[in-house]
């Protein structure tokens, strides 16, 4: 991984009897049995007269007339269903990323076809099922980590402009190295590198591909549910549209929130995005000495649950990137929860009792452990003498 992963394509070559049973069950189906395992539409590709390189959505039904007319076919395979579920976690787990950011597809090419000179966004892991292909592949120098897929017939995206100033290539540049698979060879291409691919004989691959999550992708929007929590952000951009006057008062108004940028974005903390205890969750009991910051970006409502015989109060706790839980607090855990959303720096829970004394010693351990497991909470380390 710390050699490969991100930074230079890697094949191998095993035959296809030592792939795992599961796999190999996969790689036996046939087209026919793959689409019907098909997840949302079949992209279809073919070349222009003109040359150029384009694709078309149709419904999994109809893709292999498509195919028969001598088309690719691009598909994803459902991710729930359990043989594909259990193979995409266990490869998500082997690279440390996460389950939701990897797709399982299928490559459908008659002998001929050509995928033009392009690069993608996602890092790819190619398994060569049947028939034979060769892959051009080469470094990307003209837009580093690229935040948008491009092919070198296409007109530059406007996201990669901020990458670079340089003309794109034309075509594959003059250093790609070529790599022929064979069913059971793996190739992997890291996002970005350029490839060109032709298919040698009718050929079956599957595809597994990462979006990359980028720092930017983890902390944008962060930074969104940290702004909106101030009114001043949430205001209308009066004047932006307006005559000459109206416009230099909104750049002033702008101006005033942009310096205060710094300030509104003080609870962004990468403990909150990041949390230690997303893997191993401590449940306590905790003693009363036990520390914890509260994630400055959950967010907390009060909610009547509706329809049940006798309605109750639900907490609904909400953590950025996580999902929402609902808990039923008897009164004096919710004071105990007001309480903790008043904190901003670290607290202990002999602190927290002494503030909510009508809330049993056991049961304010069971609510911070409540709190913990759902990222309310994060526990901190005691510091150890010595
Ligand atoms: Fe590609």
């Amino acid at each position: 991984l710390a050699e490969y992963w991100a930074k230079r394509c890697f094949a191998s070559h095993e035959p296809a009897e030592r792939l795992p049973a599961d796999l190999r069950e996969l790689c036996q189906l046939q087209l026919p049995q793959l689409l019907a395992l098909a997840e949302g539409p079949v992209l279809v590709m073919y070349a222009t007269r003109a040359g150029a390189y384009r694709s078309s959505e149709v419904a999994p039904a109809q893709a292999l007339g498509f195919y028969q007319a001598g088309m690719t076919l691009y598909f994803h395979l459902d991710k729930r269903r359990p043989e594909i579920h259990r193979w995409l976690q266990a490869l998500a787990a082997d690279l440390r990323q996460p389950v939701d950011a990897l797709r399982f597809s299928v490559f459908a090419t008659d002998r001929g076809g050509i995928t033009q000179c392009h690069f993608d966004i996602n890092h790819n892991f190619t398994l060569q099922v049947r028939g034979r292909k060769r892959w051009k592949i080469a470094e990307n120098h003209f837009a580093i980590r690229p935040l948008e897929r491009f092919t070198v017939s296409d007109r530059v995206p406007e996201i990669l402009r901020l990458h670079t100033v340089e003309e794109p290539p034309r075509c594959l540049p003059p250093d790609a190295q070529s790599i022929e698979l064979f069913p059971g060879s793996m190739v992997y291409v890291p996002r970005g590198d350029w490839h060109e691919v032709e298919a040698l004989e009718e050929s079956l691959s599957f595809n597994f591909s990462f979006s990359p999550v980028t720092w930017l992708s983890l902390v944008l929007p962060a930074i969104r549910h940290c702004l909106a929590a101030h009114e001043e952000w949430r205001e209308e951009a009066t004047g932006a549209w307006g005559g000459l006057a109206e416009r230099a008062e909104a750049r002033r108004r702008l101006a005033a929130l942009i310096a205060r940028l710094p300030q509104d974005l003080t609870s962004l903390a990468a403990e909150d995005l990041l949390p230690a205890s997303r893997h191993a969750v401590d449940r306590g009991p905790f003693e009363g000495d036990a520390r914890f910051r509260r994630n400055q970006m959950a967010t907390f409502g009060i909610e009547r649950t509706k329809g049940s015989a006798e309605p109750h109060t639900v907490v609904v706790i909400t953590v950025p990137g996580g999902p929402s839980a609902g808990l039923r607090l008897s009164p004096p855990a919710l004071a105990a929860c007001r309480v903790i959303l008043q904190k901003t720096g670290p607290f202990s829970i002999g602190e927290l009792a002494a503030t909510v004394p009508s809330l049993e010693p056991a049961a304010l351990s069971q609510l911070l452990a409540q709190l913990v497991e759902i990222g309310f909470v994060q526990r901190i380390e005691a510091d150890r003498p010595g």
